[in-house]
């Protein structure tokens, strides 16, 4: 299974995943990262991990369905199977949900269907919930609304602020991404 990871940000759940495959525990490789920020800390981590990375900016680029087609460009280049987006803070178009039709697994901060956008974290403690958690889950051309894979719980602790919460969240990202990616391709595979 070739793998490819989008990613705008520290890149933790990028290395998750590339961790997961050396250890076995997800069949496959993760053979191309895509970042959208020069020098952002996934770009420092596939260096790390010497995987090939590519930055593809999105400045550089005219429009949302431009950005798209660098990125499928990429990836057919690449001859990849599956497409995870791990923290990829742009909203991707039809052009590259349908260019990898039930290929492409987002990673969420929060229990879907509660919490959709951009700061799922914050959303979760200003709504005052006791349970928060992430959700991978397959893209489908409605933000944060595909086909759910996989989602965990965590609690909501006293003193918690967005980054206390996050991080108790992202332990559990890194543990389920991999098994949404294994589940993603028997699906697949299943047809
Ligand atoms: C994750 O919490 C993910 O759910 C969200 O962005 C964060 C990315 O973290 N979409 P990292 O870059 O993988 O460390």
């Amino acid at each position: 299974l070739r793998l490819a990871v989008m990613a705008s940000g520290e890149g933790s759940n990028f290395e998750a995943l590339v961790e997961a495959c050396s250890e076995g525990r997800l069949q496959g490789d993760v053979v191309v990262l895509a970042v959208n920020r020069e020098g952002c800390g996934a770009q420092r981590r596939a260096e790390r991990l010497g995987i090939p990375c590519q930055v593809i900016d999105h400045r550089h680029q005219p429009s949302r369905q431009a950005l798209d087609q660098a990125l499928i460009a990429l990836f057919r280049a690449h001859r990849v199977d599956l497409v995870v987006m791990a923290g990829w803070m742009r909203i991707v178009t039809p052009v590259l949900i349908d260019a990898f039709p039930g290929r492409l697994v987002n990673i969420h901060p929060s229990l879907l269907p509660s919490f959709r956008g951009a700061d799922g974290v914050g959303d979760a403690l200003a709504a005052g919930v006791t349970l928060a958690g992430c959700t991978a889950h397959l893209v489908s051309a409605e933000v944060d609304a595909g086909t759910i894979l996989v989602q965990a719980a965590v609690p909501v602790l006293a003193g918690d602020d967005r980054q206390r919460l996050h991080a108790r969240i992202q332990t559990q990202e890194h543990r389920i991404l991999p098994l949404a990616v294994s589940l993603a391709a028997q699906r697949l595979a299943q047809g």
